[in-house]
């Protein structure tokens, strides 16, 4: 986290919760956030957008969803468009997980389709890379971030108000083995440095890169204390009210500690 930038705390819940405790969550959770908070946004799954995003509303929650379909209508049983998401009231949507990469096959390339739309019909987007352990293991986590953003990103017109870049290393994800801040460190400032191949050396600076990946109470504030972490986007622990508050506040705190060290 860099001073001057409030982070953004992404809470993915995947296939889990109804409608009923989605609305109760989120209904719950602005009484247990801190005066000043950073940006929260919530990802529950599509049956309970809806709900959640009227729940959320007067609050400085966001509601998005976790997938979706590149075309505005058709044919493709089972499939969720874009307008359908802006209509059931979300406003980002996560792309290119890597849950969706590997058990639904989905490739760079329909990532970047899925991007596109997104944009088009006025979505925010959360881009997700990040190595599998086999990957890592053979050096290659540097080329893999590399390709992925370039084949995710390239024909897509920058914005850092629209289009966030999550990390989340395969290996850490669902595993409770979460890279060590220095290791996410590390990573983040090159998928920074490819941004900045990509897209130029301003907008690169001023992307949202997101860590994701085992996140807990206990590790987040020292991932957020790395300079090239923006934010965190979070799996299991953005379940339980006490762990995603406890999360978020703490990252409150950060946010004022480094503003009062650097005067500002
Ligand atoms: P966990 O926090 O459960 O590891 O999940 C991370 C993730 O996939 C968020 O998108």
């Amino acid at each position: 986290m860099r001073t001057g930038v409030n982070p953004l705390i992404v809470g993915n819940w995947k296939m889990y919760k109804t409608r009923d405790e989605s609305v109760a969550f989120v209904s719950a959770l602005p009484d247990a956030l801190p005066e000043d908070p950073p940006g929260v946004w919530i990802a529950p799954s599509f049956t309970s957008i809806h709900a959640a995003a009227e729940a959320a509303e007067g609050s400085s929650i966001v509601i998005g969803a976790q997938n979706m379909w590149f075309e505005d209508n058709g044919a493709f049983t089972g499939e969720i468009s874009g307008r359908m998401l802006v209509d059931a009231g979300a406003q980002f949507v996560i792309l290119g997980h890597s849950e969706r990469r590997q058990l639904f096959h989905e490739s760079n390339e329909l990532v970047q389709a899925k991007v596109k739309k997104a944009l088009a019909v006025g979505l925010k987007v959360i881009v997700c890379v990040g190595e599998t352990d086999a990957e890592r293991e053979q050096g290659k986590a540097f080329e893999v971030l590399e390709t992925q953003i370039k084949a995710c990103l390239a024909q897509i017109e920058p914005d850092e108000s629209t289009i966030v870049l999550a990390y989340e290393p395969v290996w850490a994800i669902g595993t409770g083995k979460a890279a060590t801040p220095e290791m996410a460190q590390e990573m983040h400032r090159h998928c920074r440095e490819v941004l900045k191949k990509v897209w130029g050396g301003k907008i690169s600076e001023k992307i949202l890169i997101l860590y994701g990946g085992s996140v807990k109470t206990d590790n987040a504030p020292f991932l957020l204390k790395q300079p090239d972490i923006d934010g965190l986007l979070i799996g299991g622990a953005s379940l339980s009210l006490e762990n995603f508050s406890k999360i978020i506040n703490d990252s409150s705190i950060l946010v004022s500690e480094s503003k009062r060290m650097s005067g500002l």
